[in-house]
């Protein structure tokens, strides 16, 4: 199949072709989607074989209004509403029980069905060219990293879906901020751009819980089914350090010794005797979220025999960010005291 390059002048083509039933990776403030109509069946399989994706993972359905939700969402309890005049359009998605119209390929089955409404004007124009909610994972080929730029879409996915809208590199460089609502309740199932700590801020009436899945592995019937996959994987074994970043940085330089063969993925002020890719400031977590997932996939390409990583701590957006770490280092983590 050829791929079309399109670019942000381009939505209407865009909108023609995903009304058609056809498949277009655009950019989001996260990351670049792999967009089809959420309410053709068969458009949205083909999303799974293109990416290679297990079937039971369901996908999220983006919006470019709230007027849209009505016929995806049975009811809109009142977290719901606060949250997306205090969050949307931005990185993070609600999950709530669906309607009948929403095909049992999107949520793979289930109940319920997540909801996105981004605010990068280049998806917004995209998904308003189609005039439909537009099904959209991650736009990488199962188990690569989320993709931050057009090439990565292009590296992963070019030959087998109809075309790509180049926009930049997406600004939050990791994917939204899932969460389960619930009247008195908001579980977060994946971390991502808005923190627990800012949701909790807009909720008077609910608390905020983290799922257990987002911190450690999950090894049956997880809430979320994408916890159980190994998402964001390296090539080479990778082992996150926890701790001190001055002490994570000596653990790793003693772990590595006189071995060149290994790669370090460090924060900007730190370095080490082997290959070293950087991914911000230790104390700056949007621009590690920012860079991780350009890092990870520098790191394929160094091809070492092992990497190690320092890994920030957990609060705020450095949740997401240790999340996706530990992810990546299928949960193998050295806590240095
Ligand atoms: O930032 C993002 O969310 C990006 C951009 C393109 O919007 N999309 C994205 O989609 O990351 P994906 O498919 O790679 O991740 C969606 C996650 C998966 O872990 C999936 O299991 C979970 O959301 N999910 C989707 N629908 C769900 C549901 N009804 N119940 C529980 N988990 C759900
Ligand atoms: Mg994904």
């Amino acid at each position: 199949m050829q791929t079309l390059h399109l670019t942000e002048h381009d939505a209407a083509r865009a909108g023609d072709i995903l009304r058609h039933g056809g498949l277009v990776a655009f950019p989001t403030e996260t990351v670049y989607g792999l967009g089809a109509n959420a309410f053709d069946a068969d458009a949205v399989r083909r999303i799974f074989e293109a990416k290679g994706r297990p079937c039971d993972n369901p996908l999220i359905a983006h919006i470019c209004d709230l007027d849209t939700l009505p016929t995806l969402w049975r009811e809109i309890p009142d977290t719901a509403r606060t949250l997306a005049a205090a969050f949307w359009p931005g990185p993070l998605t609600m999950i709530l029980p669906r309607t009948a119209a929403v095909p049992d390929a999107l949520t793979a089955g289930l109940d319920t069905v997540a909801v996105r409404f981004p605010s990068h004007p280049v998806a917004q124009a995209v998904i308003r060219a189609a005039g439909v909610p537009i099904a959209a994972p991650s736009a990488n080929l199962s188990g690569h990293p989320s993709p931050t730029t057009y090439e990565h879409v292009l590296h992963d996915l070019g030959g087998r879906v109809d075309a790509i809208v180049e926009g930049g590199m997406s600004s939050v460089g990791l994917e939204s901020t899932v969460v389960a609502v619930e009247e008195h309740r908001v579980t977060v199932l994946r971390p991502g751009g808005i923190s627990p700590e800012m949701l909790a801020v807009v909720l008077d009436d609910a608390e905020v819980i983290i799922d257990p899945g987002v911190t450690c592995p999950v090894e049956s019937a997880p809430r979320s089914p994408g916890m159980k996959y190994r998402h964001y994987a390296p090539l080479a074994p990778m082992t996150a350090f926890t701790g001190d970043p001055d002490r994570t940085a000596a653990a790793i330089r003693e772990k590595i010794g006189m071995r060149t063969d290994c790669a370090a993925l460090l924060f900007d002020e730190y370095d080490a005797p082997c290959s070293v890719v950087h991914y911000g400031r230790r104390a700056d977590s949007l621009a590690q979220a920012h860079r991780l997932f350009d890092a990870l996939r520098k790191l394929d390409d160094l091809a070492p025999t092992e990497i190690f990583a320092q890994c920030p701590d957990e609060t705020g957006v450095g949740l997401a960010v240790a999340n996706r770490i530990k992810r990546a280092a299928g949960f193998h983590v050295v806590n240095v005291p």
